[in-house]
């Protein structure tokens, strides 16, 4: 049975399990999860032609939901069959350092043949991921993510719960992904890799049953190298809930657009007033459908709409925070020459390139020996960031959920809690975090592309 056919027969079969691809992951009493990294294909380009050569997590695509509840202890044994190391990072997760999966960083990568254990305790429900996290700009976007889900002891949205993850491909004209130019320069230096096919977990265009008359969750997960969404909810009648995994106190309705950038979350609710089909949007230019929600007859009772409870994060306190400045640049359109304003010279400029290097955080392009910053634990930090490029960054703190509190010097009302954020050409946005997770945590930009090219550092909270 492929995952369509899946799809349909169970349409309104028992609630939560009925569209998430979670097969073949089934938790023991204790949550221990067998997850292997190894090459596999998929059907990218609707049921026809040849599938394509991927690399999946137990097969799958995309890789199996791990699905937990919060507090509980997550065992995850690992095994590698691809032909060159990884790791696997659990995206969002206020996790153990040692169990955050950054692959020369965290841990050493885990080699070909080789197997590594998971263990750790989700401390905050919510949407979050996992994926691989060696060369990711080139494991990622092959096929090596998977939801992760973190549900709350009492789930208003039990049993009509769906997983959506977003990934952008770049297929060639039979539906195979294109893997001859991962590590394109063009692609580093501009927006990234992007693709031309947009599938929702691994399928293309599915359609997605609902119930009229019921509450659903939608929890959208963009997981694409470097594609942005705009999500307009309000074109579909949803409520967004939350976003990067964290619960709003109440629902929003939002009539512009939204951007989901990649690694970012965004939970919607959605009761369907009548029965019919819904076009799931994206506003790419212009609408876009990725899907269909197909609305069956009434559920038994019109529920009110209850939100989760908010997870319990420390608040950052401002007036003892201290600044902490993040200026990225370089790129194309000029990006790199401008460097030479900030004091390298030409022939650094050309070393860079050489090392296929385009992008900087303060002035430093990649990991190295040294952190980008350091924070005693407990402390406040107010990152004061400036997007001195051409592009859109999308940054992610690793181990913290940060508030997002100003863009362009005005205050936001609601000062939402993220993980990772997106900034535009030219923009100033400040975050604030506690610094309370112990360890080296990257930084670094979620375009793939940009984080191998320069954009990606580490901070340690010690
Ligand atoms: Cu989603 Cu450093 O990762
Ligand atoms: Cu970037």
């Amino acid at each position: 049975m492929d995952r369509r056919t899946f799809l349909q027969s169970s349409a309104f079969a028992a609630g939560a399990t009925f569209f998430s691809p979670r097969l073949g992951l089934a938790a023991q009493a204790e949550n221990v999860f067998e997850l292997t990294a190894a090459p596999g294909t998929a059907r990218l380009y609707g049921t026809d032609g040849e599938p394509s050569e991927l690399w999946l997590y137990n097969g799958m695509l995309p890789g199996p939901e791990i699905r937990v509840k919060r507090g509980e202890r997550v065992r995850v044994r690992f095994r590698n069959e691809l032909e060159e190391p990884t790791s696997v990072h659990w995206h969002g997760i206020r996790i153990d350092n040692a169990m955050d999966g950054v692959a020369g960083l965290t841990q050493p990568p885990v080699m070909p043949g080789e197997m590594f254990d998971y263990d750790f305790v989700a401390p905050d429900a919510g949407t979050f991921w996992y994926h691989a996290h060696n060369m990711s700009w080139n494991q990622v976007p092959r096929g090596l993510a998977g939801a992760l889900i973190i549900e709350d002891d009492e789930d208003p949205f039990a049993g009509a719960d769906i997983t959506m993850m977003l990934s952008d491909w770049r297929l060639n004209e039979d539906g195979q992904l294109i893997t001859d130019d991962f590590g394109a320069r063009h692609d580093f230096s501009h927006a990234g890799r992007l693709g031309n096919w947009l599938t929702v977990n691994g399928i293309s265009l599915p359609e997605i049953p609902l119930q009229q008359g019921r509450w659903h969750r939608l929890r959208l997960i963009n997981s694409s190298a470097s594609r942005i969404l705009e999500i307009a909810p309000s074109r579909f009648g949803a409520d967004v809930i939350g976003l990067d995994g964290q619960t709003f106190s109440t629902p929003r309705r939002i009539e512009s657009t939204l951007r989901l950038s990649p690694a970012q979350r965004m939970d919607l609710a959605i009761r369907p007033e009548t029965t019919g089909t819904i076009p799931l949007e994206a506003m790419t230019g212009q609408p876009f459908t990725f899907a269909n929600f197909v609305v069956g007859p009434a559920a038994p009772e019109n529920q009110p709409l209850k939100m989760p409870p908010p997870n319990d994060l420390p608040e950052p306190s401002l007036d003892t925070a201290r600044v902490v400045p993040l200026v990225m640049a370089g790129g194309a359109m000029e990006g790199m020459r401008s460097l030479m304003g900030e004091g390298k010279s030409e022939d650094d400029l050309r070393q860079m390139i050489q090392e296929g290097k385009f992008w900087v955080f303060n002035g430093k392009a990649g990991t190295d020996q040294t952190p980008l910053f350091s924070a005693k634990r407990g402390e406040t930090l107010l990152i004061e960031s400036r997007n001195d490029s051409a592009f859109d960054h999308a940054i992610h703190l690793h181990g913290h959920h940060f508030q997002v509190l100003e863009r362009n010097g005005e205050r936001l009302p609601n000062a939402d809690w993220h993980d990772t954020y997106t900034t535009t050409r030219g923009e100033t946005v400040k975050i604030a975090f506690v610094a309370d997770n112990p360890g080296k945590w990257l930084i670094h930009c979620h375009m793939l592309g940009h984080a191998a090219s320069g954009m990606r550092e580490w901070f340690e909270v010690s």
